[in-house]
């Protein structure tokens, strides 16, 4: 059975994004993104797309299905989904473990009903945004990283991993 996975990072607020970027950088936060992600399909929404330079996308080892109202939409190494479902639909057919929804805003809103499991890392920061997560009433913490705690960037940003299900 295919699960659906949410993946983000959230700042103080929940702040996930601002200008269309991300205002960190947390390269731990980002290898741990890559080990969840990768060998997985992963869905995302078109502005989320355009916020990965050219140089990171199609994100490498994984199966890059945007969706985008525009059906003259194209990109090298995407595959366009007209709705989350047709992506989830299109994801599925290759039976994987689970599909991760890997943002933004909008993506997250919209997927939030279907997904079993959410992979969320908190940023000890303060940072001003105009994109935000979901909310996670209803969800419990279920796991977090083995030291179970707050970890040090070496960007000086404190960051913690936190697994939820429902
Ligand atoms: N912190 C994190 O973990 C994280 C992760 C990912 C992204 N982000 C940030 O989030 C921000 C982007 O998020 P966002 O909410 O602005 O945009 P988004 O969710 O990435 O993409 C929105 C676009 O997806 C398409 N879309 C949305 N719902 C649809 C539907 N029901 N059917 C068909 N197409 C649909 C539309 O594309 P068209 O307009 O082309 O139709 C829409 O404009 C950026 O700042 C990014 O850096 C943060």
């Amino acid at each position: 059975m295919t699960r659906i996975g949410l993946v983000w990072a959230q700042a103080h607020g929940g702040v996930i994004g601002a200008a269309g970027g991300m205002p960190w950088h947390v390269p731990e936060d980002l290898a741990h993104f890559r080990a969840l992600t990768t060998g997985a399909p992963v869905v995302m929404g078109r502005r989320t797309w355009e916020s990965f330079p050219d140089r990171f996308r199609p994100l490498p080892g994984r199966r890059n299905l945007v969706v985008t109202r525009d059906e003259a939409w194209a990109a090298p190494g995407a595959e366009r989904a007209a709705s989350l479902d047709d992506a989830f639909a299109l994801a599925a057919q290759a039976r994987p473990d689970t599909i991760w929804v890997i943002g933004g805003g909008q993506l997250y809103r919209a997927a939030i009903e279907q997904a079993d499991v959410l992979e969320v890392t908190e940023l000890d920061l303060d940072v001003d945004g105009d994109t935000t997560a979901p909310g996670t009433d209803g969800w419990r913490v279920v796991a977090s990283d083995p030291d179970a705690g707050w970890h040090l960037s070496r960007t000086g940003i404190r960051y913690r991993f936190l697994r939820y299900e429902r």
